[in-house]
Formats: structure tokens, sequence, C-alpha cells
């Protein structure tokens, strides 16, 4: 007897996510019918189903229609195509049935859940259940609350959700709910930066070296499809209406020429010369034996977030090897002659840094900081905030403007990066450690440098910044 023995589920659409939650539904006890598009699709898809689970089988029935499916359930979740006339046309057979107390769940990823609550007649009994891929490994559920949503709706959700032994973050409706939204400027930044010439494995190597993730972002828009991001771009600019929400014209380029990531073969990477992680290996320096000593003061690292007058009169003042650590945009400009320039980072295994090979800082001190640290490091352009603090700053914004907007708390967006995606730190568990100064210069900078809106700070972050300074 599991968790949900006394729950009754039908499920809709066995596509890969449909299968798998229906599964995990069956695993925790419940009992649970599934249906798809016709007689035809819901054999296949059932058989497949059983299949999938041969190693902990579970009971799970076809019914041979959805009114047949919802007629005597508690939960119904639909997991069909994503197409809006496609649902609304399900959930009229749903409604048919005639099940007041049913409640209705969709998985979808980019619908609104009031649009369909308002499609099914009854929009008090339809929230969004948002699963991740594979829904039988990741822990994590979105649950979305349109405006009209029950309360004691949500709650069975939650309810439920804990008897899967997965974790519920709550969300409002709002387009790309929290981990595809706080997600959303990794992906654009890392595309930005190809753009600005540094090199996708460098981009990658650098995310997962500096921040502990799992995949670098440009890998895993291959892995999802480039053609894919680009959609769910140009919706989220249409939806907010804010052009930081734009796509990037590079992805746009590759998208038409085919070259849409690794099904395609190429997209960010070129699958023909080798696995990502192979060119993100190759980017990597290992530490070197050096003479230097940073405790001796053979060489001296003055550490900064900024690059004030008088950051620069200090490091001008600085006789011997010197070296800012620092990822503010200004030192492209006021680096002294012969000074080296690297960020420092503290990764899962040890210092991780980044180190600025361009012409306008001094590639020796630099090699000597990391080797005295015996950190590992990538190369990258003088750019403002390098590559992984204009990442790292642009993310962490993202997340304040959900707080700021309501749509999610502080802890719930932590709890989704980190088990949505993986992250080791949530953004804003990152802000607290780095301080919202830190993030609001670092922003600031980088709208100072580019002028685009993408940049823009969040209203909370200028608060929380002035906060702190009092
Ligand atoms: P899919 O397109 O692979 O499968 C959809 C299934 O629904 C197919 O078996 C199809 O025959 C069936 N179907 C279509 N119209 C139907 C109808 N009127 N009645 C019953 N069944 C019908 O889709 P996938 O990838 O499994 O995703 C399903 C839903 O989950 C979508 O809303 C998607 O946005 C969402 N989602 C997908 C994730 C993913 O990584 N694939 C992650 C989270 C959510």
């Amino acid at each position: 007897m599991g968790e949900l023995s006394d729950l009754r589920v039908a499920v809709a659409g066995l596509g890969p996510m449909g299968r798998g939650i229906a599964r995990v539904f069956a695993q925790a006890g419940a009992a649970v019918v599934v249906v798809d598009a016709d007689a035809e699709t819901t054999a296949k898809g059932h058989a497949k189903l059983l299949d999938e689970a041969a190693d902990s089988p579970v009971e799970v029935t076809a019914a041979a229609s959805v009114g047949d499916a919802v007629r005597d359930a508690d939960l119904f979740i639909e997991a069909i195509v994503e197409k809006v006339e496609a649902k609304v046309a399900l959930l009229d057979q749903v409604r048919a049935a005639g099940n007041p107390d049913l409640v209705v769940a969709s998985n979808t990823s980019s619908l609104s859940i009031g649009e369909l609550g308002k499609a099914y007649g009854d929009p008090t009994r339809v929230v969004g259940l948002h699963f991740f891929n594979p829904p039988t490994r990741m822990r994590l559920v979105e649950i979305i609350r349109g405006a009209m949503t029950a309360p004691d709706v949500v709650e069975h959700a939650r309810a439920w959700v804990a008897g899967l032994g997965k974790t519920a973050v709550l969300c409002a409706d709002s387009p790309n709910f929290i981990v595809n939204r706080v997600c959303r400027p990794l992906y654009y930044e890392s595309q930005l930066l190809v753009t600005q010439g540094v090199a996708p494995a460098v981009v990658d190597a650098a995310v997962k070296g500096a921040l502990g993730h799992r995949m670098g972002p440009l890998e895993l828009l291959d892995f999802t499809g480039l053609h894919t991001h680009l959609g769910s771009s140009e919706t989220a600019l249409r939806e907010f209406g804010d052009p930081r929400y734009r796509p990037i014209p590079l992805t746009r380029r590759l998208v038409r020429a085919g070259t849409t990531g690794r099904t395609a073969g190429r997209g960010y990477y070129d699958y023909a010369a080798g696995k990502p992680r192979e060119a993100q290996a190759a980017v990597l320096r290992q530490p070197g034996e050096s003479q230097a000593r940073i405790a001796d003061g053979e060489i001296t690292v003055y550490r900064t977030t900024g690059c004030t007058p008088e950051d620069v009169a200090a490091v001008r003042g600085m006789s011997g090897r010197v070296a800012v650590d620092s990822s503010h945009g200004g030192w492209v400009e006021h680096l002294p002659p012969g000074v080296g320039w690297v960020r420092l980072h503290q990764g899962r295994e040890g210092t991780f840094a980044e180190v600025v090979a361009d012409d306008v800082a001094g590639i020796e001190p630099a090699y000597d900081v990391v080797d005295a640290l015996g950190a590992v490091s990538v190369p990258v352009l003088a750019l403002p905030g390098l590559v992984v603090d204009r990442l790292m700053w642009t993310m962490v914004n993202e997340a304040l403007t959900l707080v700021e907007e309501d749509i999610a708390t502080a802890e719930d967006v932590d709890l989704a990066l980190r088990l949505g995606m993986n992250h080791p730190t949530g953004p804003l568990e990152r802000l607290a450690e780095v301080g919202p100064a830190e993030v609001l210069t670092g922003l600031r900078g980088l709208l100072d440098r580019f002028g685009d809106p993408r940049y823009r700070p969040a209203q909370l972050l200028v608060r929380q910044a002035a906060g702190a300074a009092r």
C-alpha cells in the first residue's frame, strides 16, 4: 500500500510525460487509468508504459474514452500535445463527463492555467502540476495556482505531490513558471557571449567549474533543441512584452540552417568533432608549477567588485607582480599595463579561475596567481562580468523579479532551481552570499556598457542594496 492508495487518477496523453506521471502515481499506490487520442494510441502508450515499468511493475488500466477515465476519478492530469485548441477540446470532454468534484490538472509548460480553467468552465477546480522530465526521476513539481484556483485544490495538489515522495513549489500563473523563467538569462547571456567571441566550450566550462552546474547552458540548449528554445523565447517576449526576453539572432540563424543541436548533429557544438565535455576539458588549464607565492608578497592580488578611481590608483601604486581579481568591466580601460586580470571562484573542487587572456591584461601575473593557488582556469575575453558573474547576476536578477512580482517565494525559487536544475546553490542563496550591492553594481555596469534592458535591475535589488548599505 502506497501513500496514495485512496486516490483515483486519470491521465490523458501517453507521451513520455504522461507515461512517467501515470507510473509515479501507480507506484505510490493510486488507482491509475490512462487514455490517449484514440483506441490504438491508447493501447500502444499503455503497453509502452508497462514495458518501461518492467523493473518495478505497476498496475495501470487503459480506458476506452476520456469520459470513462474521469467519471470516477479524484484527479485528472492532462499531458497531451502542447496545443491550446487540443487541450480546450479535451477539457470539454472532461467537463461533459459530469464529475464536479474532480480536480483537473495540466502538465503544460507554457499555457496559462487561467485560460485552461476558463475553458473547462469551472476555473476553481483547475491547477497546474508541472512535472520535470523524466517524471520518474525528477523530484520537483511546480504547482501553478490560477487566479481562480480554489485554495483546497492547491492543498490537495500539495498533499498528492508529497504522497509521490516529491517536492512541490508553488507558483502563480505566470509564463515559464519558476525554473524555466529563472534560467532564461543563463541561456540568453551564454548565447550573447558566443556572439561576442567567446567559444561555447569556454562558456560551459566556466559555468561548470565556478558554479558547479552539471551541464553548461549551451550544452543544455543543444540538448533541448535550439528550435524549442527559440520558440519559447518568442513566447516569453510576446507574453511579457519586455525586450529583455527577445531571442538572440545567432540562435535564429542556427535554427534556420537546420543546425538545431544534438539531434541534428550540430548546434553550438559540432557533435561530429566529439562530445561537449571533451571540448570543455580541452579549454581548461591545469595549474602549473609556479615560483611565485602570494602569501610572501611576491605577487599581489587586488580583489575588488568595482573599478573606482581609488581602485585604479591603488593598483597603479603597486609594484612588482600584480593581478586584479574582479569581473568589473571598467578594468577593460583602466587596467595598468602588465597587470594580470583574474576572477577567482570557490568551485566544487577548490578555487576555479577565469583568466583574462586578452591584450588588455598581462598573462604571466595571472598564471602566477592561479598556479600559486593550484586553481584550474579557463581563458576568457575582457568583457564586463567576464563569463560567470554576468550569467550569475542576470539569473539572480530574474529570480528576484519573481519574488518582487509575487510569483513565488524566495525559498521556493531556490528549491526549484536546486531540484529542477541540480544547481548546488539557489540563486537567492547566491545573492545572500555575494550581497545585493555587488550584483547591482555588476548589472549597472552591463547596462552602461551594452545599453540593453536585459540588465535592468529589479527594484527589489535596488532596495535591498540600499538597505544593506544603511
Ligand atoms: P508528446 O507530444 O510526446 O505526447 C503527447 C501525447 O498526447 C501523445 O501520445 C498524443 O497521441 C497524445 N494526445 C494528443 N492529443 C490527445 C487528446 N486529445 N487526448 C488524449 N491524448 C492526446 O508530449 P510530452 O513531451 O509527453 O509532453 C506532454 C505535455 O507535458 C505537454 O503539455 C508538454 O508541454 C508538457 N511537458 C513536457 C516536458 C518535456 O520535457 N517533454 C516537461 C514538462 C512538461
